[in-house]
């Protein structure tokens, strides 16, 4: 079965941008693929402000991620950009940890006005890793769904949830037309 890895980049738990990663669980199930979910907010907070490279839980995190056929990263929008948790995160993986990976980023945010927040602020920093094909990414206003306690989301917006499902649809494609490449 096709792995897929999240990062959930949230500082809270429950939260918006893990629920919609809980719903693409579903959606990607039903597509074929697994998709496991990485919390960041789980990792032992001084190994990952400390940049412990060394730290054996920030190994078996970043192995969980070079090892995927693709990743998708979520996270809410703080001030503008991603959060800075999932920030330190992504600066402990190794320097070409996404090559060949289909990456699809996605963003919860309060407002619309931080739309650009995946494309101007994340995506720079999955190039740097190694990203070549990042998917357009998705980005959902709060208004825009509910999240539920049982898991996942309930969608206010039905074009909204065409695009998501579509883009977890391309993710799949996505990978299955990969073609190998050396790390
Ligand atoms: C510290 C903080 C900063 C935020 N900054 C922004 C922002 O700049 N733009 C925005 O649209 N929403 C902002 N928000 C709202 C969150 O992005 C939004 O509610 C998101 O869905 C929360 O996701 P979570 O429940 O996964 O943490 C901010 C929220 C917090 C707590």
């Amino acid at each position: 079965m096709t792995k897929v890895v999240a990062i959930a980049g949230s500082p809270s738990h429950p939260s918006r941008s893990y629920a919609v990663l809980e719903e693409a669980q579903k959606i990607l199930q039903s597509l074929g693929a697994e998709l496991k979910i990485l919390l960041v907010r789980d990792l032992p907070a001084e190994e990952l402000l400390h940049a412990r490279f060394d730290s054996a839980a920030i190994s078996a995190a970043t192995t969980q991620v070079t090892a995927a056929d693709a990743v998708i990263i979520s996270t809410p929008v703080y001030k503008a950009a991603y959060t800075g948790i999932l920030k330190a995160f992504l600066d402990l993986l190794p320097q070409k940890a996404l090559v060949g990976k289909p990456i699809l980023p996605i963003a919860t945010g309060g407002t619309l006005a931080h739309l650009l927040a995946i494309d101007y602020a994340l995506n720079p920093v999955l190039g740097v890793l190694g990203a070549a094909h990042i998917l357009q990414g998705v980005y959902l206003v709060d208004s825009q769904f509910q999240r539920l306690d049982e898991g996942g989301i309930d969608f206010h917006d039905p074009d909204l949830e065409a695009r998501f499902r579509s883009a977890l649809t391309e993710l799949t494609h996505a990978i299955s037309s990969k073609v190998p490449t050396a790390v």
